[in-house]
């Protein structure tokens, strides 16, 4: 169902509440053909001091939303925090009713600050839920953060793995029928990055591009502090997992970063792809905590970023976690213009479509520098507020700055720096890939290598484009931009 509301900042197609508070995306899961998203949702409140409820709605094409029923509601236990759903098709759980697969959803419940793991299941594809009568089903061994279990299948071991996030680390365990889990291993203490508290894990397995006999497991954790942004982000971590324990194939200090930009969090893959072996999408909470209970939004507050299919793939010798949008354009596109193959140089400000565009849209550019020191784009409105991606070649660094993007003063951090990420590029060649929602950018370079995504409040919707550069000139070889219906 297409998006009818027209509030200020609603986006088009990324996921946002109708009304209340939205943070985490919790239990993605893919069946019969839809993606169904849950997430941490507050009916009442716009901020986050409330009684958290699982949200639910489900998509056909990841990008526009049907909005569902609330799914979990708390009880005696406590609030619904993050967690996950598998769908159980062996009946492990001895809990299903009917035909339909059951599906079970394994989260956390936060008591008052205890915080302990419980299980809710469903006999009709999601739409209706069950609390389980003994739970918890994981209790708080005397962890302080105890929370965000993901579980999957694991085929070598035959057993459910539960990893979750245990202070500044995270736990993983087994099962064989989702009701009764055994402790396994501990991995993150003096791994990655220590800063913040570790939150919303995730553990899958990817084959290496290129190399399809090289399988991998990927580890991702959200840390509350210590981004590049120098607040929340999701780091990752390449390595082995034997249905035991986890092991770091980098050095512990080495730090990578899923998105380099500033509002991506708890990110999370789907459960139940029919190629999860060798696909994993993602979505992540497109916020940051620093200011996440402050944006200028009116009766709803907080979305979701573009969904993201992963990839692993070699660069400088090291395996690195590619993200690319995960939706198929062909099917979803109302327009699409080619814009000429032409020369930027500096003395002429490049508008590559003025007073045309429509949000949202994507653009992608491939160019090729020769001589310049930087390469921009802008997107500008018709009161000025712009935001600009710029690539610097002589720091080889990919910015954005949002300073002047529209609302940026209702909270100090939001405006404060420009996001920037080290990106090296061979030939002088560049690609980007950009995606302009009402209230978002989301830059994927270099086919996913790096990405920023960054959250704007433009008063207007930007409706001219510009490109730019400094000291040279720079090819541009192809450039499309897709505008969504
Ligand atoms: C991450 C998080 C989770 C927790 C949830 C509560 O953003 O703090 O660790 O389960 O949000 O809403």
């Amino acid at each position: 169902m297409e998006n009818t509301i027209t509030d200020r900042f609603r986006p088009k197609i990324h996921f946002a509440p109708k009304t209340g508070w939205l943070n985490d995306p919790n239990g993605l899961v893919y069946y019969k053909s839809e993606y169904h998203l849950f997430y941490q949702h507050i009916p009442d409140r716009i901020d986050h001091n409330g009684i958290l409820h699982w949200g639910h709605a489900k998509s056909k094409d990841l990008l526009y939303w049907e909005h569902l029923p609330i799914a979990l509601y708390p009880d005696q236990n406590g609030d619904i925090w993050s967690g996950c759903i598998v769908v159980d098709k062996m009946n492990s759980c001895k809990l299903q009713s009917g035909k339909e697969n059951v599906f079970v959803a394994i989260f956390t419940q936060n008591n008052k600050g205890l915080q302990e793991q419980s299980l809710a299941f469903s006999n009709d594809g999601g739409m209706s839920w069950t609390l389980f009568a003994d739970n918890p089903i994981v209790a708080n061994p005397g962890i302080k953060d105890f929370r965000d279990p993901k579980v999957f299948w694991h085929k070598k071991s035959e057993r459910w793995i539960m990893i979750l996030a245990a202070g500044h680390l995270v736990r993983i365990y087994n099962s064989q029928n989702l009701l009764n889990w055994n402790f396994l291993s501990e991995f993150g203490e003096g791994e990655g990055c220590q800063k913040g508290i570790w939150e919303c894990p995730d553990l899958f397995k990817l084959n290496v591009y290129g190399q399809e006999s090289l399988e991998k497991w990927v580890m991702l954790a959200s840390v509350l502090d210590g981004s590049p942004m120098n607040g929340p982000g999701v780091q990752y971590f390449i390595g082995e997992f034997d249905g035991h324990s986890f092991v770091n194939d980098n050095h512990p200090e080495i730090n990578l970063w899923l998105d380099q930009g500033s509002d991506c969090y708890a990110a999370t893959t789907f459960s139940n792809l029919p190629d999860r072996d060798q696909r994993q999408i993602c979505i992540a909470w497109m916020n940051n905590w620093k200011y996440a209970n402050d944006l200028p939004t009116e009766n709803w507050r907080g979305m979701m970023t573009i969904p993201r299919e992963f990839s692993l793939k070699y660069k400088a010798d090291k395996i690195n976690l590619f993200s690319i949008p995960a939706y198929k354009r062909k099917k979803i596109i109302n327009k699409k213009t080619e814009i000429e193959k032409q020369k930027i140089s500096s003395s002429n400000i490049l508008c590559l479509l003025k007073h045309k565009i429509i949000t949202p849209f994507e653009l992608k550019i491939n160019l090729k520098n020769n001589m310049a020191t930087e390469f921009g784009i802008i997107f500008k409105n018709a009161l000025s507020e712009c935001v600009i991606v710029k690539y610097n070649y002589n720091e080889s660094n990919l910015l954005i700055d949002r300073s002047k993007s529209g609302l940026t003063d209702f909270n100090l951090d939001f405006a404060k720096k420009e996001n920037s990420a080290p990106l090296v590029v061979s030939n002088k060649e560049l690609s980007l890939n950009i995606i302009v929602d009402v209230s978002s950018i989301e830059v994927f370079a270099e086919n996913g290598q790096i990405v920023l995504t960054n959250l704007i409040f433009p008063t207007k919707p930007y409706d001219n484009i510009y490109a730019y550069t400094l000291d040279g000139e720079i090819k541009i070889i192809q450039c499309s931009i897709w505008e969504f219906s």
